[in-house]
């Protein structure tokens, strides 16, 4: 057992859907969450950059909250520097990668979109994770870099229209090139999942891997003994507030859900 916290990474709120996943199924876990706003957006910086920021944030928590676990609950991120976070820190660290096997297990027409950063899309490891699970799939790429923009910066004030317009030409890339699977290869865009649904039709399943994360979370603290027996505080924090200010805000929701902190 142990009460310490479980940490979660995302350059935003990208990641809050698959913390709610969790906190409905383990209420006893206590998390911090950080959203890495100085940086945001990850979808458009170099590796190197990319590699830097996640040692030095993921440096920042180990010293202040010493997590049990961390959960780096952004693809970007995941996708780029999970191997090199595994071998600079011992606790267990989980990525989120987008779900392209369950995808091609699924696609009958093995035609599949996948939409993401600019990194994530560009990235050897996403050729990679194609070449592996779903080489008898035609897979079509989107990089969403105005819709993540979005995501994170407009949607609490948006209206519905705004939020149409936005996703539209994503949309019509998937439905000209007749692909029956959608893969949400980028955390943010959980937000627009109904959206993105109703704008597809029927015909496009949208998959994304909150559950296979989520579950996967839940495996390793049990495995390695590092489930709560009791719950402390969580903490929400958001970096880069000095920046802009107009930020929090646009975090005013998340203030009143769970506190917020800001660095
Ligand atoms: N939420 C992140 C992801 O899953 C990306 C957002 C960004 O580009 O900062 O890839």
């Amino acid at each position: 057992m142990n009460n310490s916290p479980l940490a979660f990474l995302d350059s935003g709120i990208g990641g809050l859907p698959y913390l709610e996943w969790l906190k409905e199924r383990l209420p006893q876990e206590s998390f911090v969450y950080l959203a890495d706003n100085l940086n945001f957006p990850y979808g458009t910086k170099s590796k190197e950059q990319l590699v830097k920021i996640m040692s030095d944030t993921m440096n920042f928590l180990y010293r202040k909250y010493n997590p049990k676990a961390a959960v780096i609950a952004c693809n970007t991120a995941s996708v780029i520097s999970l191997a090199s976070l595994r071998e600079e820190f011992r606790f267990p660290i989980i990525g989120v990668v987008p779900a392209v096997k369950p995808a091609a297990f699924m696609s009958r027409k093995k035609r599949i979109g996948l939409m993401a950063s600019n990194r994530t899309i560009e990235d050897s490891y996403t050729e990679n994770l194609i070449n592996e699970h779903a080489s008898d799939c035609a897979v079509f790429r989107y990089a969403g870099t105005e819709i993540i923009d979005f995501i994170e910066n407009k949607l609490c004030t948006a209206t519905t229209e705004e939020a149409t317009e936005i996703i539209r030409p994503a949309v019509d890339f998937f439905i000209n090139n007749d692909v029956d699977i959608l893969v949400l290869g980028c955390t943010h865009f959980l937000f627009l999942e109904k959206q993105l649904q109703s704008l597809l039709g029927d015909g496009i399943s949208i998959i994304d891997s909150r559950e296979g994360v989520g579950n996967q979370i839940i495996r390793v603290l049990g495995n390695n003994d590092l489930l709560s027996a009791e719950k402390m505080d969580d903490y929400f924090i958001l970096t880069g507030t000095e920046k802009n200010r107009e930020k929090i805000k646009n975090y005013n929701w998340i203030s009143e859900k769970y506190g917020l902190c800001a660095v």
